[in-house]
C-alpha cells in the first residue's frame, strides 16, 4: 500500500469511528436532574444530577466519550490500537463500551481491591482486566502495557480536564444550568462534586466562570485524600503510605494533573463512615441504591445547607449522583464488610436520614 492510500484508509477509519460515537450520542437522552425536597429546609432546594442513567451507569460515560474523541482526533488511536486505561473501575466500564463500539481491544489496569461487579461490567463490555496489588502502580503498569502492545494509554488522570469541552457542547455543567432554568432558584448557590481525576470539577468550575454565574463550586473529598490537603497547601502533593479512602472513584493518594484547585471555591473533607451513612440514607429516601461518592457529596451538601439556613439564606444546591449502588452490593451495602473495616456508619446514617426526610 502506498503512503497516500494508507493515509486515506486511516482517515476513513477515523471518520467512521467518530461517526459511531456521535451517532451513539445522538441516540442518547440527557441524564435527569432530580429535585429533593427537604422538609426541614423549605427555603433551600437540593438537586441531584443523576449520572447513573448513562448507558454504562456512571458520570464516567461522558469522560470516556471525550477521551476517545480526543485520542481519535489527535490520531493517537487507529484500527489496530490496543487501548489501555488506569482506573478504579467506573471509567474502564465506560471505556470498554466505546472500545467495543470501535472494534478495539481494551485493557483496564485496576487495583486488586476493585469491587467485583465493576470488573464484571468491564468484561461484559468486552474489556480485559489487569489487576495490580499496589494502587499507586496503576500508572506505570498502564504505560508498560501500552509499550508492550504498541497500544495507547488513554490516561484519564492527565487528559480528563482538557478532553472535555468546558465552554459547552452539553458538558455536565451546561446540562445542569439548562435543566435548572425554570426552577425557583435557577442559578444554584453551590454546585457540589467529588474529584477522582478532577475533570468534573475543572469542567464545572471553568463553565461557571465563563458564564459569569455567581454559583460557587465545592468539592467533597474523602479525609484520606490528597486533594483537600493540596487545596489548603499547594506544597502537599502526596499522601503518606498506607493512608487510603475506601470510597471508590474519588480521593486520590497523589495530586492528579487534571485536578485544578484554582477553579474551586471550597473543599469539604468527609469521613468514609459519613459517606456510607449518607449513601444509605439517600438510597432509602430515593427508593434505589446509590454509590459511595454520592454519599460523600451529600454530606458536603448537608453542611452547606445547614450554613445557609443558619444565615437565613434561600436558594438551590446541585450535586452529582455519580453512580448506582448495584456495583457495591458486596462492599458498602454489606454490613459485615463495613464492620471488618471498622466503618461505623450508623450514627451518620441517622443524621442524614433526618436531613433528607425531616
Ligand atoms: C464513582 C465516581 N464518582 C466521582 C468521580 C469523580 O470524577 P472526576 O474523575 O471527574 O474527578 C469518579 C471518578 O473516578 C467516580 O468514579
Amino acid at each position: 500500500m502506498t503512503a497516500d492510500s494508507s493515509d486515506t484508509v486511516a482517515r476513513a477509519w477515523r471518520a467512521e469511528a467518530v461517526r459511531r460515537i456521535e451517532a451513539d450520542y445522538n441516540r442518547s437522552a440527557d441524564t435527569h436532574l432530580i429535585r429533593l425536597d427537604l422538609p426541614r429546609y423549605p427555603q433551600i432546594k437540593l438537586y441531584l444530577k443523576d449520572e447513573s442513567s448513562h448507558p454504562t451507569g456512571s458520570l464516567k460515560h461522558r469522560l470516556a466519550r471525550s477521551l476517545f474523541l480526543y485520542a481519535l482526533c489527535n490520531a493517537w488511536i487507529g484500527p489496530d490500537t490496543c487501548v489501555i486505561e488506569a482506573s478504579s473501575g467506573s471509567t474502564a466500564v465506560s471505556e470498554a463500551y466505546f472500545a467495543r463500539m470501535l472494534g478495539l481491544r481494551f485493557i483496564a489496569v485496576v487495583p486488586a481491591t476493585t469491587a467485583a461487579p465493576k470488573l464484571d461490567a468491564i468484561r461484559f463490555h468486552g474489556g480485559e482486566i489487569h489487576t495490580v496489588d499496589d494502587p499507586r502502580t496503576v500508572y506505570d503498569v498502564a504505560h508498560r502495557l501500552a509499550r508492550e502492545t504498541g497500544g495507547h494509554y488513554l490516561d484519564q488522570f492527565t487528559y480528563a480536564e482538557r478532553a472535555t469541552d468546558w465552554r459547552g457542547n452539553n458538558n455536565i455543567a451546561e446540562s445542569i444550568f439548562a435543566q435548572m432554568s425554570a426552577e425557583e432558584y435557577p442559578v444554584p448557590a453551590w454546585v457540589v462534586c467529588g474529584a477522582g481525576t478532577g475533570g468534573t470539577s475543572a469542567t464545572i468550575g471553568r463553565y461557571i466562570a465563563y458564564q459569569r454565574h455567581t454559583t460557587r463550586l465545592c468539592v467533597a473529598d474523602p479525609v484520606h485524600s490528597i486533594f483537600h490537603r493540596h487545596f489548603a497547601d499547594r506544597n502537599a502533593i502526596a499522601l503518606p503510605e498506607g493512608c487510603a479512602s475506601c470510597i471508590e472513584g474519588i480521593g486520590r493518594p497523589r495530586v492528579e494533573p487534571s485536578f485544578i484547585p484554582s477553579v474551586i471555591d471550597r473543599m469539604i473533607a468527609v469521613e468514609d463512615a459519613q459517606s456510607i451513612g449518607a449513601m444509605r440514607a439517600l438510597s432509602r429516601r430515593l427508593g434505589r441504591k446509590v454509590g459511595g461518592s454520592t454519599g460523600t457529596n451529600l454530606v458536603a451538601c448537608a453542611k452547606l445547607i445547614e450554613e445557609m439556613s443558619t444565615r437565613g439564606e434561600q436558594g438551590s444546591i446541585v450535586t452529582i449522583l455519580c453512580d448506582g449502588g448495584e456495583r457495591y452490593g458486596c462492599t458498602y451495602y454489606d454490613d459485615s464488610w463495613l464492620s471488618e473495616r471498622g466503618v461505623d456508619w450508623q450514627t451518620h446514617e441517622s443524621a442524614i436520614d433526618r436531613f433528607v426526610s425531616g
